[in-house]
């Protein structure tokens, strides 16, 4: 299957997203792939054999283009409207506004009491994503404070940081009903403002917790035996990086700090995690992990 998108359809594509982004829409969701996936078929104009092309002379011939499932094609062409900014506050009350009071998916009306957006510090080198507000973090508004964000906030210390210098966001911003895992539409809805926000806060390495969040940050589906222990290269999928000085950043995957705490003998394993990042951001390792 060929890689490359036709320069035609490339071309009308752009055309369209721009016409698009002249009205305020930014974000497109993908279809789940049909039966067809990954393979379009379109119309283009083909001179007939040594003939110039000319716009009124082409005959139109119906020629199957291959497009590799994975060619994110808005990459290649819309730039989101924080990007015309360079302070990462601004970009991030954007990408919150742009956000605004949303209904994109069911979860705005299966009890949340609000969106949590996302808290921490906006230039962050360290980043933490988790997969959804539970019931303390969608009344107070702010990700991990419940007894999983104790856990997390353990973690964070046992590095030698503060929770104040990493940034923490979720996969979702809204409570799933009765803690429910988001569903993959949920995911797929929600997880582009969480791209933005990554991009607008150029972090160098990413951690993901669980599953839910590794899978959905790296559009992989694997075991977290598998995820787990090396570094992934990661960039945002959606947004296309106008910064000549990031061009994405690191992704590590660790257990859940709920996971942790039903599982407590596998906080051995998150430590040996957390220390793979810490010597990637040159930060001093201590024997001792999160209590
Ligand atoms: N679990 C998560 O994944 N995120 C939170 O914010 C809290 C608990």
């Amino acid at each position: 299957m060929s890689r490359t998108l036709d320069p035609e359809l490339r071309r009308a594509l752009a055309a369209r997203i721009r016409y698009y982004n002249d009205m305020g829409i930014y974000d497109f969701y993908r279809r789940p792939p049909s039966d067809r996936a990954g393979e379009i078929a379109v119309s283009t104009n083909q001179p007939e054999s040594g003939e110039e092309m000319s716009p009124r002379k082409a005959t139109a011939v119906a020629k199957p283009v291959a497009i590799q499932g994975d060619e994110n094609i808005f990459d290649l062409i819309a730039l989101k409207p924080e990007q015309s900014v360079s302070d990462p506050v601004q970009a991030l009350k954007i990408i919150r506004e742009d956000l605004g009071d949303c209904t994109r998916c069911v979860l705005h009306k299966q009890g949340r009491k609000q969106i949590v957006f996302g808290v921490g510090n906006p230039t962050a080198e360290l980043m933490f994503v988790g997969e959804g507000p539970g019931a303390d973090e969608d009344e107070k508004g702010e990700p991990f404070v419940g007894r999983a964000g104790q856990l997390l906030n353990n973690m964070i210390k046992a590095m030698g940081i503060a929770r104040e210098q990493v940034y923490i966001a979720n996969i979702v911003k809204c409570r799933p009903p009765g803690n429910r895992t988001p569903e993959r539409d949920e995911c797929e809805t929600c997880s582009p403002f969480l791209m933005r926000q990554i991009a607008a806060i150029k972090p160098k390495v990413v951690v993901a917790l669980g599953a839910v969040a590794a899978k959905t940050l790296l559009a992989m589906n694997a075991s977290m035996m598998q995820l787990r222990g090396r570094f992934y290269d990661f960039r945002p999928a959606g947004v296309r990086s106008n910064d000549p000085n990031w061009d994405g950043c690191k992704l590590a995957v660790t257990y859940h700090p709920a996971f942790l705490l039903r599982d407590p003998r596998q906080k051995g394993e998150a430590w040996k995690d957390l220390q793979m990042v810490m010597k990637e951001l040159g930060m001093k390792a201590s024997a001792k992990g999160a209590e």
